[in-house]
């Protein structure tokens, strides 16, 4: 192994043996083998997260893997042994203890479905041991109510919750505590733990039937096990950036005014009859086109110009909703949906305002998101050649 020989010695048993029946994914790999983390990042399984913290702490690791599963799963095993696990649990532990050296004095023996346990929560365990422990749990509390139910209702319906639950059971709290993994153990304890044939949900329960004190210190709600499919969904988010799943893009445009009489001038899918038409290949509205441009980039995709290129005869004289339409199409293709987009229009004249609710209103349905219009004149800072729109957009995953 890696690691500089610690005083006193220390392995890690990691069990990834197990079926994972309540997770329910016959047709998958267990639990164990399923993705963990950023989707985008270095591929990572349940299991390589358990490994990882592992090692850092540990002179050794022996992994239980059930022997069908040795060849399904590609394993980087350069840092640590790999065994073949048995029926219970216990069994598998019985297999790890069986090629871990009489020279190590200490033993963590930790669940594989429990990715996320802390470096801390590792060192609280080995810090016990080495203070004297025989064996050490790491826990934490239960937060929620607890109640006895007759043992023969499988769900509790909440129509008839009276019939699941036994009335007046609420278990008193204060005196539960719920035990997680790394166990860890004097070597000798639990190879005297295990060396009848008994199973048991952990290890301490075995070392306790011995006679042996266990010590108790904190865990850490990460270090939760996955069971159901949700305990990984609650990991996935306990690994997801903040930001993960939100996109803001900008958009500018800007046209200026038209000679051609012939000209309309159209701002947020709204015609304002008798004026001044802006000039452009499209109909010019600098509105929808910002829209268009912010939603497009806050998705990552070709701007306006790239996608609907004025060299192209179809986009002559084209309706920017329809653009506005299509590229909010595109973006959903990748996976976004727009959230909501503000745009600001620059001109002096005319008055936007009468119209804004109407624009607001005209845009929105065309990006199924709300579209907010603000209008500002150039307070003389700028000549009044044209009409310019900036806007952003958010969208969401
Ligand atoms: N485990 C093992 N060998 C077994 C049974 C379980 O190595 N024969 C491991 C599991 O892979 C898991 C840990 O022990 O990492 C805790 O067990 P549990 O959460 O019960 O996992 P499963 O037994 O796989 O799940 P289930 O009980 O839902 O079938
Ligand atoms: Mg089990």
């Amino acid at each position: 192994m890696t690691q500089n020989v610690r005083t006193p010695k220390i392995w890690t048993v990691i069990l990834a043996a197990g079926a994972g029946h309540r997770f329910g994914t016959p047709e998958e790999l267990p639990k164990q083998f399923q993705q963990l983390g950023d989707p985008n990042g270095a591929k990572q399984s349940v299991l390589d997260w358990a490994v990882t913290t592992a090692t850092g702490v540990s002179d050794g690791v022996v992994v239980t893997i059930a022997p069908d599963m040795r060849d399904v799963v590609g394993f980087d095993a350069t840092n640590i042994q790999i065994i073949d696990g048995g029926v219970l649990r216990s069994d598998s532990v019985r297999n790890a203890l069986a090629v871990i050296g009489d020279d190590v004095e200490l033993i963590l023996i930790h669940d594989a479905a429990r990715p996320l346990a802390t470096p801390d929560t590792y060192e609280r365990v080995i810090n016990a041991l080495k203070d004297g422990a025989d064996a050490v749990v790491p826990i934490v509390d239960i937060p929620d109510t607890l109640r006895h139910r007759h043992p023969q209702e499988a769900t509790i319906d909440k129509a008839t919750a009276h019939d699941g639950i036994i009335q007046d059971s609420t278990v008193d709290r204060s005196t539960l505590v719920a035990v997680q993994t790394p166990q860890g153990f004097r070597a000798n304890i639990i190879r005297e733990a295990h060396a009848s044939s008994d199973d048991a949900t952990d290890d301490a329960t075995l070392v306790e039937r011995l006679g042996y004190k266990i010590t108790m210190v904190d865990g850490d709600r990460l270090g939760t096990k996955v069971t159901h499919q949700s305990d990984l969904r609650f990991l996935n988010a306990q690994l997801a950036p903040a930001h993960a799943g939100i996109r803001i893009g900008h958009g500018y445009d800007s046209h200026a005014f038209s000679d051609d009489p012939s000209r309309k001038l159209i701002l947020g899918g709204v015609t304002f009859e008798s004026e001044r038409g802006l000039a452009g290949h499209s109909d010019a509205d600098v509105i929808a086109h910002a829209v268009t441009d912010a939603l497009l980039a806050a998705a990552n995709l070709p701007d306006i110009g790239q996608m609907f290129p004025d060299t192209d005869p179809v986009f002559k004289d084209a309706n920017s909703l329809e653009l506005l339409s299509q590229a909010t199409q595109a973006v959903e293709s990748v996976g976004w949906s727009p959230v909501n987009a503000s745009v600001t229009v620059v001109l002096d004249a005319p008055r936007i305002a009468p119209m804004r609710e109407k624009m607001s209103q005209i845009l929105s349905e065309a990006v199924g998101a709300p579209v907010t219009v603000t209008g500002k004149s150039t307070e003389g800072t700028g000549a009044a050649v044209g009409v310019t729109a900036h806007a952003v957009a958010l969208v969401t995953q």
